[in-house]
């Protein structure tokens, strides 16, 4: 199978093209082969996951909330513009490409815009209002992996519970961020080859050669978010993550859910304690200004 198409540019030297779409039916088929092999294996295979309650004291859990704050609701917005503006992006981007035409371009820059604005409103909110570090793969993270890897082999395993995400969570995390900013970033230098009214037209930009690399760079990314989004949504849908799925509906999870899962060391969900107002500080003999008053009757 062809990775690339190839072209010739006007000194007749080979240069790519684009991806060669056979890579996109290679994507599709990747995606469902994973959901059956796994659907099966979750049923014949998977060892039970203990699900018990966490080895957290009763004191600690007594301060646990009945609900607990998953996502928030500028956390969940995000997520549901993005996710509308990435299969928009996927119709629109494949549908013509398997036969299906229509005037989809307009649509599917517009949806990339969409798409961008959301995932720079994403960095600044995460890095500011929310727990930065949460999604990140961090060398914490080594000892989950060893275990986890024992487990699927059939090995005795600890893996333990998790913070707020655990680790798959966090490598999904990573590859749609990487592939994100991929497809982003060549989907706005693609615009320069088209007709629009936000970025000026300049198809010379770059040689034929370097356009060549850029639609690669957008169809490769654009080919693997076919995958990433299959696997995504069958496990959305998969019964015993719906406790997550509908968290990111509705924003909270409840406690039993949250200690069945995590470990309350590595997400704290305690409401943080009043902070201790400030004892107003006794000032100089004679400055005046704010020298507590002597109470009535009391000697001076
Ligand atoms: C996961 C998201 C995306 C997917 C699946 C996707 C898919 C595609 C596909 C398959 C093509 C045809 C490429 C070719 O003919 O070689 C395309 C073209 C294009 N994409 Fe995307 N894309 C995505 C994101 C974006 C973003 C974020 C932008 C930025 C605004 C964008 C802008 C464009 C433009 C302008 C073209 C047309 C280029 C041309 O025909 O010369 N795309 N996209």
């Amino acid at each position: 199978m062809e990775l690339f198409q190839v072209g010739t540019d006007p000194w007749g030297q080979e240069i790519l093209i684009r991806l060669s779409w056979g890579l996109l039916t290679l994507a599709f088929w990747a995606g469902v082969a994973f959901v059956i092999f796994h659907a099966v294996y979750a049923v014949v295979w998977k060892p039970k996951v203990e699900t018990e309650a966490s080895g957290a004291s009763t004191a600690a859990t007594a301060k646990i909330p009945e609900q607990i704050v998953r996502h928030n609701g500028a956390a969940r917005m995000f997520h549901w513009v993005m996710a509308a503006s990435m299969l928009v992006l996927l119709v629109t981007g494949f549908a013509p490409i398997i036969g299906l035409e229509f005037s989809w371009l307009d649509i599917h820059w517009i949806a990339g815009l969409i798409l961008i604005l959301c995932i720079l409103y994403h960095i600044v909110h995460a890095s500011f209002f929310l727990d930065f570090w949460s999604i990140w793969i961090l060398p914490g993270d080594l000892k989950e992996a060893v275990e986890r890897t024992k487990r699927q082999l059939g090995q005795q395993a600890d893996v333990g519970k998790h913070g707020k995400y655990p680790l798959d969570h966090k490598l999904y995390h990573l590859a749609v961020s990487v592939f994100g900013v991929i497809v982003s970033v060549s989907g706005l230098l693609m615009m320069m080859k088209v007709e629009n009214p936000i970025v000026p037209f300049n198809d010379t930009y770059y040689s034929d050669a370097t356009w060549g690399l850029v639609y690669v760079l957008h169809g490769l990314s654009a080919v693997l978010f076919v995958t990433l989004t299959i696997t995504h949504i069958y496990f959305a849908v998969r019964p015993e993550k719906l406790w997550i799925t509908k968290a990111m509906i509705w924003g909270t999870v409840s406690k039993e859910d949250y200690l069945s899962h995590h470990d309350p060391k590595r997400w704290d969900v305690t409401p943080p304690k009043p902070k201790a107002k400030p004892r107003a500080k006794p000032k100089a003999k004679g400055s005046g200004v704010g020298t507590p008053k002597p109470a009535r009757g009391a000697a001076t």
